[in-house]
């Protein structure tokens, strides 16, 4: 199978965000609209997430559309740490919406949700889940996958879906500050895209 042809497929980026004790959240490009009456929407989440334990316990969470001009480092902090280990939303502009943490820096909207079934894909978990209600913050222009990977040049780490294993035939590098991969020769001024590190902080993998 060539997985390269699943680069083809295009997402937006979002960030979904929960709180039971503590607000957490993670970095997703999996999100599909499934109905527009009554809007139902649906979400994978990878088991080994936190934020799959929490969502599965709170049955709500927020979506942030996220826009390109976002800090790429809230990608990085949302999408290569865990909820279990960092306060992902200090320091950041969120609100609380029904108990639920709603990140509105960088984002052109959001919608508020409630999880009507979850199906269990084996890795991962799809939550289905009916909006409850929705806002449009600003009309700044948002981000796509592709602009994702082609723009900023971010990578998808081993637990999103979407994660494609690196063809070890040439050095691949990786940002021990943010899991930030660099294919190449990496040169010595090199600095980290998405968190500003410099080419001591990166492994050679
Ligand atoms: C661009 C990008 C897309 C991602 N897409 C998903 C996704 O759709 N589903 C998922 O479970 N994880 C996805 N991830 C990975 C999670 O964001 C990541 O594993 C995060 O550290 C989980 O945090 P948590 O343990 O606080 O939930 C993505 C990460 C990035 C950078």
């Amino acid at each position: 199978m060539d997985k390269e042809i699943f680069k083809n497929i295009s997402y937006g980026m979002y960030i979904v965000s929960t709180k039971l004790d503590k607000p957490v959240g993670c970095v997703i490009n999996t999100l599909i609209q499934i109905t527009s009456d009554n809007p139902i929407i649906s979400i994978s989440l990878n088991k080994e997430n936190y934020t799959n334990e929490i969502i599965k316990k709170t049955k709500t969470f927020s979506i942030s559309i996220l826009n390109e001009d976002i800090n790429p480092n809230i990608i990085s902090k949302f999408g290569f740490n865990s909820s279990k280990d960092v306060d992902k939303f200090a320091n950041l502009d969120y609100e609380l919406i029904n108990n639920i943490p709603v990140l509105k820096e960088g984002s052109s909207g959001y919608l508020i949700c409630e999880v009507i079934n979850i199906i269990d894909a084996e890795t991962h978990d799809i939550f289905i889940a009916r909006v409850k209600d929705t806002k449009k913050l600003n009309d700044n222009t948002p981000m796509t996958y592709k602009y994702y990977h082609e723009v900023i040049k971010g990578s998808a780490p081993r637990k999103a879906p979407t994660y494609i294993e690196k063809k070890n035939n040439h050095e691949v590098w990786e940002c021990l500050m943010c899991g930030y991969i660099f294919e190449g020769d990496i040169p010595d001024d090199f600095v980290c895209p998405i968190c500003g590190a410099t080419k001591d902080s990166f492994i050679k993998k």
